[in-house]
């Protein structure tokens, strides 16, 4: 494996490019929009900036790291010669068919389709391709190039060889694995978003405020985040789709997303991307928080 073309240049994106092109793969980032294309490209700057601050990277890392990614705005011309696509664009089912039905066309039998979706079925997006036993969930944690796990989903037709590479492949990045299989949320997400729900339900409740609620579980529970800032940073719209997912998926009230986070996501309230979530991240605090949080 040599080149890996990654679809969405966003949150992750990003930092899935990042990650490749650091461990020396050549990275074609393809996105629909140039600005995201080039806030991308400025947010691997920054980062790979801030560890050679920190002195875990050197100045000629930074260099390689950089000439690694190529951008693209069109999809078909990316993923040529792609021996590995890792799909990070926007967690919509129909724009993730739609992608895998180009990908069907544009890429030879040989290359593995690799989603992050967080919580879409891996077996239904397999579906539309004529190989899908080489589709496979690769889902990420953010921030990528920092977080150790990748969650590896095998849906239903996807192949053990094809698990094995992408399992590998991982490891090449300096990450750990971890198969599971292609259920609503697969393992992070189906206990971790109940979590998350709870703690909003709790805010819902008037039960404790935001402070309190996230005190709680970072001094109580050890967690580095408390859960409604985790919540901002994954996004709220992004976690109300997951939740939906499940609550669909399973036909399980348990999962069904508190009124609060409906209301806030419909209100245009997503966490740190919107400036606003269960806290404010307005221009002046938001670099603060990030790389105290991030510690990159
Ligand atoms: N945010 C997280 O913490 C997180 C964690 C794990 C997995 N994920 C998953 O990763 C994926 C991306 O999430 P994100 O948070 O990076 O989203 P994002 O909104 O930050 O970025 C999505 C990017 O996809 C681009 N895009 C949309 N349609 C496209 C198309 N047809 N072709 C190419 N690019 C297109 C957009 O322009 C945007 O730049 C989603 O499937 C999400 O569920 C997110």
């Amino acid at each position: 494996m040599k080149t890996i073309a990654v679809i969405g240049a966003g949150t992750m994106g990003n930092g899935i490019a990042h990650t490749f092109a650091q461990s020396g793969f050549v990275v074609k980032l393809i996105d629909v929009s140039e600005k995201s294309l080039d806030k991308g490209m400025a947010t691997i700057a920054a980062n790979l900036e801030r560890m050679l601050a920190k002195g875990t990277i050197t100045q000629e890392d930074v260099a390689k790291t950089i000439t690694n990614i190529i951008t693209y705005t069109d999809i078909k011309d990316g993923v040529v010669g792609a021996d590995l696509v890792v799909e990070a664009a926007t967690e919509n089912v129909e724009l993730k068919l739609n992608i895998f039905k180009q990908l069907n066309e544009a890429c030879s039998h040989n290359t593995i389709l690799a989603t992050n979706t967080s919580s879409i079925s891996i077996t239904q997006i397999g579906s539309v391709v004529a190989h899908p036993e080489r589709v496979i969930g690769m889902h990420f944690m953010n921030p990528v190039p920092i977080m150790k796990l990748v969650e590896i989903i095998r849906g239903y037709n996807t192949s053990d060889e094809v698990t094995k590479i992408t399992m590998d492949l991982s490891e090449k990045l300096g990450k750990v694995p971890v198969e599971v299989n292609d259920y609503p949320g697969f393992v992070a997400n189906r206990i971790l978003m109940p979590m998350l729900n709870e703690a909003i339900e709790t805010l819902y409740n008037k039960v404790a405020g935001v402070y309190e609620i996230d005190t709680v579980m970072k001094l109580g529970m050890g967690h580095p985040m408390g859960p409604l800032q985790l919540a901002d940073f994954i996004g709220l719209d992004v976690c109300l789709a997951i939740l939906n997912v499940m609550y669909e998926g399973f036909k399980n009230p348990k999962y069904a997303p508190c009124p609060l986070l409906v209301n806030m996501v419909r209100a245009g309230k997503l966490g740190v991307k919107s400036g606003e979530g269960f806290y404010d991240y307005s221009e002046s605090k938001k670099a603060e928080k990030i790389s105290k949080q991030f510690k990159i």
